[in-house]
């Protein structure tokens, strides 16, 4: 599956792809896209083939096409402070770009089937938090990973906002997924060769939309043989943020405010003011005859004259002494200015 954008030669080059072809159509999902390099998620040896449409698998690492991730997390509709859980979350890149939106107060939780791929997704989102640029960006959710059948999740366990299958969904197992969610909560999953957004209505209701056709390879289905106890999944636990996590949190925050702020205000300095010429016009009037009919009638005209430049500056200057409360600009002043003016008048 894949293969329906051009190849890029790096990350970026893809994103804009993704999103020229409107697989990506919203910017926060660009910025997530863009922070996250596909190439990291490959084995050293493949990583030129990541900036392709098209999905790989080496092993038991298995990842989607790029522009089936678009879609997905478009479907999503990923917000701040969301539960998410990802079923066959695999190398942890699609549940590593959710936790960039869903931030620090989010719940991540991702389930997938074979070991040592929970072990790569592990690494990689290490790399990510010691190595990437774009980590000091944004406020994160990590992802939490456990080993299991995805179709194994106890009974009692809690419901999710937000819901994504990365492996082919049988009918049969359609509602098992639906009840996950929470009321309001979408489900997107491939079933039946459609990507398919699931949005639960009400406690026994959901509205169901195909998004795109799609080939997926199918969830693995419980291995046990008749007779024998499942491997029930236990979701990890939803805890309360501790003080430490928070004040992390919160000092994170406020660094990554000033550091915004700073680059800002450096930006707003080397922006050179341009000169804005108001073109001033002085009425003038003139006293002249006119003849009506055999009559010299008096009569004033007014005409509109163009001020030079000297004439400008010394009428500005007077103007200025004259302090007469105008808070227009003229030319030159800084962003900002006039209103900075008009409150010191104010105060006086
Ligand atoms: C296409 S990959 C998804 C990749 C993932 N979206 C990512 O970002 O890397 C599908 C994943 O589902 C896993 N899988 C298949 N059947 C499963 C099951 N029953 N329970 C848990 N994981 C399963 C596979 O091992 C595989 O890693």
């Amino acid at each position: 599956m894949g293969g329906a954008v051009s190849a890029g030669e790096d990350n970026d080059d893809l994103i804009d792809n993704l999103k020229e072809a409107q697989y990506i159509r919203t910017e926060k999902v660009e910025q997530a896209f863009r922070a996250i390099d596909r190439g990291d998620y490959y084995l050293d040896s493949y990583r030129d083939s990541a900036y392709k449409d098209l999905a790989w698998k080496h092993g038991n690492i298995h990842l989607s096409a790029p522009c089936i991730y678009s879609e997905v997390m478009e479907a999503l509709k990923l917000q701040p402070g969301l539960s998410f859980l990802n079923l066959g979350s695999g190398t942890g890149y699609l549940s590593t770009m959710v936790g960039l939106i869903i931030g620090p107060f989010g719940v991540n939780h991702g389930v997938e089937l074979h070991r040592d791929v929970v072990e790569y997704a592990k690494e990689k989102l290490d790399a990510f938090i010691k190595y990437s640029d774009s980590f000091d960006k944004f406020e994160f959710c990590e992802p939490v990973f456990q080993v299991g059948n995805c179709l194994e999740i106890a009974a009692d366990s809690h419901q999710y906002d937000r819901i994504y299958c990365g492996a082919g969904v049988q009918k049969d197992h359609g509602n098992y997924m639906k009840v996950l969610l929470k009321i309001g909560g979408i489900l997107v999953m491939p079933i039946e060769d459609q990507l398919t957004q699931i949005t639960r209505t009400g406690q026994c209701t959901w509205d169901s939309k195909n998004i795109l056709a799609v080939s997926f390879a199918p969830l693995a289905q419980q291995s046990r043989a008749d007779g024998d106890k499942p491997d029930t999944v236990h979701l990890p636990p939803v805890t309360v943020r501790s003080l430490q996590d928070l004040s992390r949190i919160y000092i994170r925050r406020t660094l990554r405010n000033l550091a915004s702020e700073d680059a800002h205000a450096k930006a707003t300095a080397q922006r050179i003011p341009q000169k804005r010429k108001r073109r001033r016009c002085r009425r003038r009037r003139i006293s002249t005859y006119v003849f009506v009919g055999n009559q010299l009638i008096p009569q004033t005209i007014e005409s509109e004259e163009e001020q030079h430049p000297e004439e400008e500056h010394k009428e500005a200057e007077e103007e200025e002494e004259r302090d007469i409360g105008d808070i227009e600009v003229t030319g030159g002043d800084v962003p900002g200015d006039p209103l900075r003016r008009y409150a010191q008048k104010e105060s006086t």
